[in-house]
């Protein structure tokens, strides 16, 4: 068994997107354009409505997933597939945006905070004009897995102690994991090797790797890109830490990025936005 080394730690940048919604962004920058097949990590979180309320007005997607994960507050969304709805704390929404989908997603302004992320995961080639398709999981259908040391782990994709994720048949393979970690506790976690693996740490700090010493110690917020092996290692300082612990299959195929389109030449770029001019985007 090997353990996953520290390869890169990634401090987010602030951006802002949509109609101006400001947000904390670790994948998709001048630093770290992709780590296939993750085209981009988002982490939103603020009490001042003036820095979500804008929101992502009717925007396009093709040849990617977009993955949403509630921790706090609500948006509501609706789509080209005539779908609506409230996405709330706790709650993920896996999108396959396939051959196309036209969606909006606007936060709601709410008495607490808005928090969550959003990561787009690329497609393989077969499968960039699939139809669209929705997972759409409520909180309670997220399995919760807590151990004897305390450390509790949301599981939205992938496998914890044998108790599987609440998403599955996606291409990618994926472990999507949001894990609770009491003070001084460790969480040992299986990834499959060659798989494309990072964490981000969103409240106190770990140590990653080391085996049981040495270690890189992470603060938060921060992005972890991790080196390849079987088995990744993080523990808990002196106080609760909490992060994402997220892998998925690299596909190792060209990929040309334009704005919600992620395709794997420029001529598939160039039909994307003809469509979109034509009115012929929306496939099904
Ligand atoms: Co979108």
């Amino acid at each position: 068994m090997i353990e996953r080394e520290v390869k890169d730690v990634v401090t987010p940048e602030m951006a802002s997107d949509g109609a101006g919604v400001r947000l904390k962004r670790s994948i998709a920058t001048r630093t770290l354009d992709h780590l296939d097949p993750f085209f981009l990590f988002d982490h939103f979180g603020s009490e001042n409505a003036g820095d979500y309320v804008a929101g992502f007005p009717m925007h396009p997607h093709r040849g990617i997933e977009t993955i949403t994960y509630m921790l706090d507050g609500s948006v509501a969304h609706r789509d080209s597939l005539g779908n609506a709805g409230v996405i709330g704390a706790g709650d993920v929404q896996w999108m396959t945006a396939g051959s196309g989908i036209l969606h909006e997603e606007m936060p709601r302004v709410g008495p607490r905070r808005l928090d969550g992320f959003q990561i787009w995961v690329n497609l393989p080639r077969k499968l960039k004009m699939t139809g669209p398709r929705y997972q759409d999981v409520p909180a309670a259908r997220i399995p919760d897995v807590v151990r004897p040391d305390g450390t509790r782990i949301r599981v939205v994709a992938g496998q914890v102690d044998g108790v599987a994720g609440a998403v599955g048949e996606i291409f990618a393979d994926p472990t999507y994991l949001d894990v609770s970690l009491p003070a001084a506790g460790t969480l040992e976690q299986p990834v499959p090797r060659g798989h494309t693996a990072i964490l981000y740490i969103f409240q106190g700090e770990v140590t990653v790797g080391g085996g049981a010493g040495g270690g890189v110690a992470v603060p938060s917020p921060r992005l972890v890109v991790l080196g390849d092996g079987d088995v990744v290692r993080v523990r808990a300082g002196g106080a609760p830490a909490r992060l994402l612990l997220l892998s998925a299959q690299p596909l190792h195929e060209p990929s040309v990025r334009w704005g919600p389109f992620v395709m794997n030449t420029k001529e598939e770029i160039a039909q994307a936005l003809q469509e979109l001019r034509d009115g012929t985007f929306i496939r099904r």
